[in-house]
């Protein structure tokens, strides 16, 4: 049975790549929601809905299990998608809890990105509350990010300007990590990286799902396998020209 992935659109491919990685004989299914993205700027309800429209797809294929590869969808309905379903869940969070411990240490701040529908969540709130104890954690929507990624525009010159303007009011000095709070945004992050001070790292929660999600399968390619794993792309509106982007898409992160 294949692993299902689901995103709002582009930035669970950046997911489903290291996932294909660390396990290439799986199968993997992914879906995009091309007929609401972006999720980042909807209100809650609405998102809900699309989220339980567009996983519904993948569990009538019959998936192993599914990885919520989108922070929005993952704060707005994770309780919803773990209660409906029988197979195991994995969804995604801002990884603010290791970027403070690393900033912690260094007596430096923590920068999370992220869109602006998580942000704005309870779940983000609780989150920050329980292990902010300094006040460290400053937070930054970034929604043009997600435009910028569904258009494919990776031009290194437009999108450093974009970040230059973006961080214009930060010391960033005071920064020891920034954290990468939606995964349209791990496209850009060699980009971003070449606009920021050398001692700031740069956080996804990319890796550790893939470790929760080999941990899930009982760490499946610890038994070597023939088979060579498939990935298959599809979106909600089947559109033949979204499904060449996502091809495009994913070969810039092989
Ligand atoms: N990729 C998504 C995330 O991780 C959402 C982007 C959007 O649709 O606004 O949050």
């Amino acid at each position: 049975m294949s692993i299902g992935f689901f995103d709002s659109g582009l930035g669970g491919l950046t997911v489903l790549a290291e996932t294909y990685k660390a396990m290439p004989h799986q199968d993997y299914i992914y879906i995009a929601d091309t007929l609401h993205v972006p999720y980042g700027t909807k209100q809650a309800e609405d998102v809900k809905k699309y989220v339980l429209d567009a996983t519904s797809i993948l569990a009538e294929q019959g998936i192993e299990a599914l990885v919520v590869a989108c922070n929005t969808a993952t704060s707005i309905a994770i309780k919803e998608l773990r209660e409906q379903y029988h197979f195991p869940v994995i969804g995604m969070e801002p990884a603010v809890k290791p970027a403070l411990e690393m900033s912690r240490r260094a007596g430096l701040r923590v920068l999370v990105f992220g869109t602006p529908l998580t942000l704005k969540q309870p779940k983000y709130h609780m989150l920050v509350s329980r292990i902010d104890d300094e006040s460290l954690v400053d937070s930054m929507p970034l929604p043009e990010l997600v435009h910028y990624c569904e258009s494919l525009v990776f031009d290194e010159d437009e999108m450093k300007q974009y970040f230059n303007n973006k961080l214009a009011g930060y010391d960033l000095n005071q920064y020891g990590t920034i954290v990468l709070g939606c995964t349209h945004y791990s496209y850009y992050r060699d980009i971003l990286s070449q606009v920021i001070p050398a001692h700031i790292k740069i956080i996804d929660g990319n890796a550790g799902t893939v470790h929760r999600l080999s941990e899930v399968l009982g760490h499946p390619e610890s038994h070597v396998s023939e088979h060579k794993g498939t990935v298959s792309l599809m979106c909600t509106n089947n559109d033949p020209e979204y499904i060449q982007k996502m091809h495009s898409a994913w070969k810039r992160l092989l």
